[in-house]
């Protein structure tokens, strides 16, 4: 397809001023950043999210918004330490609508998941993590394709390549769905399911 070819990054640095840079998809114009993967280079799991929100596209930062602080309290919860992962999103640009001058998230498309995937394809490369962790249907469509079913997937551990390149992938929900579930009973559920999910991290750690 016709997609622009982003040439290979040797170093961390060196990806990261490409992304800032990223002119691929319309995403940019309005976004006041780029958001970067952040976390150990060497770390053997990567968070991929959905995008960045409205507090992460004016700090610069993946998670640090109402989203990012329920992953926290999880991430503690189930004995896993920030620090030691890399945390990065499908999406490097916040998409979102005006509403009054309220900047309203919106999910990006396959076309913008898609522009952006060999920036994610780059950070793998270069984080080489043994375990990559999808939260919610974008980010896992990101790394596996657009035919892949949160349904089918959410909760399980597999394998995708083989020997050296061997890579597990863990598909768990996005934390800004537990959020909107609130309080509820479907909420309280999910949040668990969500928890035992982040306990398979720690073999991993
Ligand atoms: N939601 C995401 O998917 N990523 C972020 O960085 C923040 C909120």
């Amino acid at each position: 397809d016709n997609l622009p070819v982003q040439p290979l990054s040797h170093t961390p640095e060196d990806l990261a001023a490409k992304i800032r840079t990223c002119t691929a998809c319309p995403l940019h114009c309005a976004a006041t950043q780029a958001v970067v993967g952040e976390g150990a280079i060497d770390a053997r799991i990567m968070v991929v999210g959905e995008q960045p929100g409205d507090q992460e596209d004016l700090a610069g930062r993946p998670f640090i918004g109402p989203a990012g602080q329920v992953l926290q309290e999880a991430l503690e919860k189930a004995g896993v330490d920030r620090s030691t992962l890399y945390l990065t999103n499908a999406v490097k640009h916040f998409r979102f609508r005006l509403q009054g001058r309220r900047r309203i998230h919106q999910s990006p498309d396959e076309a913008h998941v898609a522009a952006c995937r060999p920036w994610l394809e780059q950070e793998i490369a270069l984080v080489r993590p043994k375990l990559i962790v999808s939260l919610g249907a974008t980010a896992l469509k990101a790394l596996d394709g657009p035919g892949s079913v949160m349904a089918e997937r959410r909760g399980t551990l597999w394998t995708v390549g083989e020997g050296e390149n061997a890579v597990q992938r863990l598909a768990l929900a996005h934390p800004s769905w537990l959020l909107r579930l609130g309080d509820s009973a479907q909420g309280e559920i999910e949040r668990q399911r969500f928890g035992e999910g982040l306990v398979r991290l720690r073999d991993f750690c």
